[in-house]
């Protein structure tokens, strides 16, 4: 695919990264997460300015160098980032969920620490349901706007995948086997990727820099020509 000059395909084009694992707070010092590294994120961010765009990375819980040029929102919570992702959508030409959001987080948050008591069982931890971003974003984006995901998948990926492609609504769907040391905190992926227009384009594995310059691709098709 052409890259446009010097390869700058995504000048002129603001794209939102989430990136990360959220954190659910059961009390001040505790929380539900999750094992996401934050790497392929990062490494959307980090090839998306080198192609030219302006780029807001909604950034949860990582622990990477910020990688220049790029905007961080830094959030905690899926509550926080579904805030963030939306506030930086309104504008974006393109916006790609690397993140891994909780899809649940406790129902009553404790001001104060969770103590045991001598002889007693612990209390339970009620869950409650979070925003599915992606899902919204595929609802509410503007015509042209290119929103894409990402599937953790332990089995079934390719079927799991097209319904979900289908469920939230988006463009892209970047399908990932986890599990077993496949994904996460490694520095290389491999991935299928679903379009809704029945397209699929296997990635085969290599570093997450790879993985980021072909979903680049496929969102810069689906803009059009580069902007000026
Ligand atoms: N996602 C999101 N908001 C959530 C949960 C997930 O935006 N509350 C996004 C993720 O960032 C990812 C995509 O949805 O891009 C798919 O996440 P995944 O966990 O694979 O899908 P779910 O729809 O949550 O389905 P399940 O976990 O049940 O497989
Ligand atoms: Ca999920």
């Amino acid at each position: 695919l052409a890259r446009g000059p010097a390869g700058r395909d995504l000048a002129g084009r603001h794209v939102v990264v989430s990136a990360g694992g959220t954190r659910e707070p059961i009390d001040p010092v505790r929380f539900i997460g999750n094992r996401s590294s934050g790497l392929q994120g990062y490494a959307l961010a980090r090839t998306a300015v080198a192609r030219g765009a302006r780029v807001t990375l909604v950034s949860a819980n990582v622990a990477l160098p910020d990688p220049a040029g790029a905007r961080i929102v830094p959030v905690g919570s899926a509550e926080e980032m579904h805030k963030a992702v939306l506030a930086a959508a309104g504008d974006a030409d393109a916006v790609v969920m690397a993140a891994a959001v909780a899809d649940f987080r406790p129902a009553g948050y404790r001001g104060t620490k969770i103590k045991k008591t001598e002889g007693a069982e612990p209390e339970p931890i009620r869950l409650t349901k979070n925003p599915d971003i992606l899902a919204e974003l595929g609802r509410t984006r503007r015509p042209g706007q290119v929103v894409v995901g990402f599937a953790a998948e332990t089995d079934n990926a390719l079927e799991n995948g097209r319904a979900k492609l289908a469920r939230k609504g988006c463009d892209l769907l970047v399908v990932n086997e986890v599990g077993e040391n496949l994904t996460f905190g490694r520095p290389d992926n491999e991935a299928v990727i679903l379009g809704a227009d029945g397209s699929q384009t296997e990635v085969p594995r290599g570093a997450k820099e790879d993985l980021a310059e072909v979903v680049w691709d496929l969102v810069a098709a689906r803009l059009g020509a580069p902007q000026a």
